[in-house]
């Protein structure tokens, strides 16, 4: 099929755009390069600079005609996302309609959506499956929920299928070692640690010692983005098989440790990487796993690369290509 991955050069666009490559798909990038990087363009993509806030360029890029659309073009930090609102507006929320409505007038009707876990809020019980409340705790997770809510009524009133997947911890790189780019200026733990360990930053907090956990810090499902990716590439294929929409969990089901991470960083790279224990961070919620059985269910979706081992070797091995 033709595929456009609008977000498709950035760190988990990259790796759904080698993922459909793999499965002999032709791929598309429309991407604004504003997170993302040409570096991550692969060869036998047809890549496209542009801006999703650009309706204009978006629906020409799209009338050249696609079978389906994956759009992971969004704003993603959380904590951000609390003191710059309208940045997380325009881009989350204008930025998706426009995707959607270029879509219709294109005649794409098939749509996969990278939403989050940060659509549930504050877990009511564990592991999270998709009946869980959705209550988002931050405006990230809300302009996520809304799009999702959007998606239904484009559904009900044009026939728009669409599989919204809910991510937990994204984390990891290609294990063949394909994608080059590294994220920039990144806040999430995973490659908060590499940059200490490659000498990019002196060192980093620990955000909380006293949660209600095994060890007393914060617990999350890290899913590889490889494993992301292969979610995607099963959702597409479900949903165009059904021609019915899905909103479904992709999390590996396993919990891991702050400190358990660092145990892992440390032992993998060989480095000290000094860490400052400090008081926990606003809205962190102690531990936050998913279930993942509707994703093995109906897709058959496994995860292969979503150990601790691999998740931090493999994001070790993309750091320290860059450093040495
Ligand atoms: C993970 C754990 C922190 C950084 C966020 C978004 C969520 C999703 C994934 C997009 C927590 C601890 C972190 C650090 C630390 N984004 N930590 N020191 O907050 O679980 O989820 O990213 O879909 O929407 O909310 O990810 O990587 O920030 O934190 O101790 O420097 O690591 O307290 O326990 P989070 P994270």
């Amino acid at each position: 099929m033709k595929i456009l991955i609008v977000g498709g050069a950035g760190y988990i666009g990259s790796h759904v755009a080698r993922e459909f490559l793999d499965a002999g798909h032709a791929v598309t990038v429309y991407d604004n390069l504003s997170t993302g990087t040409v570096e991550n363009i692969f060869p036998g993509e047809e890549f496209v600079e542009g801006d999703i806030l650009d309706y204009p360029a978006l629906r020409g890029a799209m009338a050249k005609g696609f079978d389906a659309l994956v759009h992971l073009a969004a704003a993603k930090a959380a904590g951000e996302s609390m003191l710059k609102p309208e940045k997380y507006s325009l881009q989350n929320l204008n930025g998706t309609v426009n995707i959607l409505n270029a879509a219709l007038e294109t005649g794409i009707r098939k749509l996969v959506f990278s939403s989050s876990a940060a659509t549930y809020g504050e877990p009511r019980y564990l592991p999270i499956d998709e009946k869980h409340p959705t209550e988002p705790e931050n405006y990230y997770g809300f302009t996520k929920l809304e799009i999702e809510r959007i998606l239904a009524w484009y559904d009900r009133l044009k026939g728009l299928r669409y599989a919204a997947l809910r991510y937990f911890n994204a984390a990891g790189y290609d294990p063949q070692g394909r994608v080059r780019g590294l994220e920039k200026n990144p806040a999430n733990l995973i490659p908060v640690i590499m940059e200490v360990a490659a000498g990019m930053r002196p060192d980093f907090q620990v955000f909380g010692t006293d949660y209600p956990t095994p060890d007393g810090t914060g617990v999350r499902d890290y899913v590889h983005v490889s494993d992301l990716a292969s979610g995607h590439l099963a959702a597409l294929e479900w949903i165009t098989r059904n021609d019915r929409s899905l909103v479904v969990n992709l999390g590996s089901g396993q919990g891991l440790s702050v400190l358990e991470i660092l145990e892992a960083a440390r032992r993998i790279s060989g480095k000290p990487i000094p860490a400052k224990m400090v008081g926990r961070r606003a809205g962190d919620p102690a531990r936050l796993y998913a279930s993942a059985a509707l994703a093995r269910e109906l897709l058959g979706w496994e995860t292969r690369h979503s150990d601790v081992e691999s998740l931090v070797r493999t994001t070790w091995d993309a750091y320290r290509a860059r450093t040495h």
